[in-house]
């Protein structure tokens, strides 16, 4: 076919236009549509930073009081959606779990699954905002054993997660301000970072025109990868095995150097960052924040801290620019908010969830979009003759 490149992993291949997201890696600068990162965890809502990336501007107090109501109207599951996650394993991955029960609402809402509708792409939308983290919460609650809670309209996106994951059906809940502030705050650093692989995915799921719910679907588990969203259980199981060996942080780090096993050092390194994550200096103020504030002390964040002093100032890390993302120090925080680590990429999902469908409905709304197809260099058996028979 003449073709001559490869760029495996997309390291020099943009693969669209978009206006979402801008990243300057060299610089560690993150922009969602042109706000700063550090002024949206300041001032923003996790609903309000979704409305900004979906519909591109700020909303009005009004639109954004509509949007908030039209998703809290949306929460219940159907009844028998609700029981299929009765059918699961209790011991599932909540990942596992949660891109099956989003793969599920194809089948509950077929009403709305044209991307070419606008009307049944807005539908789809306020649904998956919606019912999302009541599924996420879902899984939480089958991996425990405790009965599924029915969402609280009364209650904010935030605070309506919260009790679904902690209330139980004996006893009155009441929502500590500290832990709903903390994790709009670390929802909203998640909410879009460009063409991710999760992005990439729900993208090119979404390039042959299936519906939004099947796109979200496929990001969800592309998401789940230890190398992505994954990272951040693998750092709490990393922290947790230096805590448990007892061979001191100096060893592992010696171990990563060596490249033993592919022992890595998770939460460090990024495609696009070449310097800090300007998320994970926010999440590193949120976890000295929370963990004070909730009267928490946990060896882990000690751990951590003498990691990144010491990868910081390492040759090894140095030359590779490697440096602390964004989920070095979220699955400390997590945990101290009662999360089981299993947990943590769920919570990763719902906080991605307005930039995937900001993507997926940026890329519908393009008239320029193809299908995508990689090509590929054949490197197998010439033509040959099948053995005679
Ligand atoms: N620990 C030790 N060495 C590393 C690490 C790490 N975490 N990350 C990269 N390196 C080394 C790698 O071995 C390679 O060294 P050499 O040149 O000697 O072969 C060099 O740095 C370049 O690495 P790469 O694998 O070519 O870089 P990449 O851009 O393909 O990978 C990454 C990016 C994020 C997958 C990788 O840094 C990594 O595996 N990090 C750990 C997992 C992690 O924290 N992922 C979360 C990413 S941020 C948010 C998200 O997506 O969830």
């Amino acid at each position: 076919t003449g073709l001559t490149t490869i760029d495996s992993g997309f390291v020099n291949t943009a693969s669209t236009r978009s206006a979402i997201t801008f990243i300057d890696g060299e610089k560690g600068i993150l922009r969602y549509r042109g706000y700063p990162i550090e002024q949206i965890a300041q001032k923003s809502s996790f609903l309000e930073t979704a409305w900004l990336l979906i519909y591109g501007e700020l909303p009005s107090a009004s639109e954004l009081d509509e949007f908030d109501t039209r998703i809290r109207r949306h929460t219940l599951l159907h009844e028998d959606l609700r029981r299929f996650f009765d059918a699961l394993p209790t011991n599932a991955h909540p990942m596992s779990v949660l891109s099956s029960g989003v793969s599920a609402l194809s089948t509950y809402y077929q009403d709305s699954l044209s991307p070419k509708d606008p009307a049944q792409v807005e539908i789809s939308t306020i649904r998956l905002l919606a019912k999302l983290p009541v599924m996420a919460a879902y899984a939480h609650k089958k991996s425990i054993g405790q009965a599924f809670l029915y969402p609280d309209n009364s209650l904010s996106f935030v605070d309506n997660f919260l009790k679904l994951n902690f209330g139980t059906l004996a006893e009155p809940y009441e929502v500590n301000p500290v832990v709903s502030r903390a994790l709009e705050r670390l929802l909203m650093l998640h909410e879009d970072h460009e063409q991710n692989a999760s992005t990439s995915t729900v993208r090119l799921v979404g390039s042959t025109e299936a519906n939004l719910f099947a796109s979200v679907s496929a990001g969800i588990n592309a998401l789940f990868g230890p190398l992505h969203g994954g990272a951040n259980e693998a750092v709490l199981s990393m922290l947790g095995e230096i805590q448990a060996s007892g061979e001191g942080v100096e060893k592992y780090v010696e171990r990563v150097k060596n490249k033993e096993h592919g022992v890595r050092l998770m939460g460090f390194g990024h495609r696009v960052y070449k310097n800090y994550d300007p998320r994970a200096k926010l999440v590193k103020e949120s976890a000295h924040e929370v963990l004070a504030a909730l009267g928490v002390k946990d060896d882990l964040l000690d751990i951590a801290q003498e990691l990144e002093h010491i990868a910081l100032n390492d040759d090894y890390f140095k030359e590779r620019k490697l440096y602390p993302n964004v989920d070095f120090y979220t699955g400390v925080i997590y945990k101290a908010m009662g999360f089981p680590t299993r947990m943590f990429t769920v919570l990763f999902a719902i906080g991605r969830l307005p930039g995937w469908v900001a993507h997926w409905r940026e890329m519908n709304e393009d008239p320029a979009t193809k299908i995508g197809r990689p090509q590929q260099l054949y490197i197998g058996s010439p033509a040959r003759d099948f053995p005679a028979r």
